[in-house]
């Protein structure tokens, strides 16, 4: 038996008595994914983990989102860990600090901003662990927003407004909010990553709870302009970051946290950039598209 410990009510959860670099059996593992469906955060702390144990553990969960994007983000030769993992540090292959101008400091001040893992995927992910290796001593920390508890505490009459949008989600866009240069993004790179649809509202699977999608990658709302959009998301996004559904996780060194990118947002928060943070993010896919592979908006 795990052993459950809410942090947060119905969304946050320690979970000990288990040990994480080993091979879970199926009725441990069978409760920590209870866990993962009721929570939607989990936090597990002292795990010491390997890349191969950390895969092995995220896997269950689905199948592997490898981080390998051809013109977008890092080639492989300049990579500090696998392919396996996002790369959530501002270290380089050598193990030093990151330049302010390298593109490894857009990703990390993007992640700065509200958002869901991969919506910007067409099969966007389902689940993302974070396993820190080293920590800032001051700022640093990632918060969560609960989108379920969001969407349950909007009026019905607003829900119903908004339960069949659908939104186009952009990865340019929130790099470019950090100060990308849109004019440096080759043609490739653009055709590389299209923008893609995704419902605005979802419903989770296990649960049943819907939930708000929302993100920085988010350019519009089909048959909304820009400016109407703009509106409706920044509103929908500051009322589910209020401080009742947000919690604020600390990092330590060996912390594991995972959490379900189908119904919360996250982002970092800002600290010394000449100290070094260094995490590796072991994301899984989406079983598939929130919209039909066919769809396309009819006004
Ligand atoms: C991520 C992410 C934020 C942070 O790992 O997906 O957005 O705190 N991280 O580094
Ligand atoms: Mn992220």
């Amino acid at each position: 038996m795990i052993c459950v410990k809410p942090v947060k009510q119905e969304f946050v959860a320690e979970i000990g008595e288990i040990d994480l670099s080993r091979t879970l059996p199926d009725d441990i593992f069978a409760e920590v994914e209870q866990a993962f469906n009721r929570y939607a955060v989990l936090i597990f702390r002292n795990q010491p983990l390997t890349e191969d144990q950390q895969i092995a553990f995220a896997i269950r969960f689905g199948e592997l989102e490898i981080s390998v994007q051809p013109f977008v983000s890092v080639p492989a030769s300049k990579r500090r860990i696998s392919t396996n993992f996002s790369d959530i540090s501002n270290l380089d292959e050598n193990g030093q600090l990151v330049s302010q101008t390298d593109n490894r400091r857009f990703i990390n001040l993007a992640n700065q901003f509200w958002h869901t893992d991969s919506s910007f995927k067409r099969t966007p992910g389902k689940m993302s662990m974070l396993s820190a290796q080293v920590v800032v001593p001051e700022g640093g920390e990632t918060e969560f927003a609960d989108m379920r508890a969001a969407w349950e505490a909007l009026p019905a009459a607003r829900q119903e407004a908004l339960v069949n949008l659908v939104a186009e989600h952009d990865y340019f866009r929130s790099r470019v909010m950090v100060g990308l240069d849109p004019n440096s993004i080759s043609p490739e790179r653009r055709a590389s990553r299209p923008a893609v649809p995704q419902v605005l509202v979802r419903q989770h699977p296990a649960s049943g709870r819907k939930s708000l999608y929302l993100a920085s990658h988010i350019t519009h709302i089909y048959g909304m302009d820009i400016a109407e959009s703009r509106r409706l998301v920044d509103e929908l996004t500051a009322h589910a970051t209020q401080p009742q559904f947000v919690y604020t996780h600390r990092w330590a060194i060996d912390d594991v946290v995972m959490w379900d990118n189908r119904c919360t947002m996250h982002r970092g928060r800002p600290h010394d950039e000449t100290q070094p943070r260094a995490m590796r993010r072991a994301t899984v896919k989406d079983v598939g598209p929130t919209v039909p592979e066919n769809w396309h908006y009819a006004a």
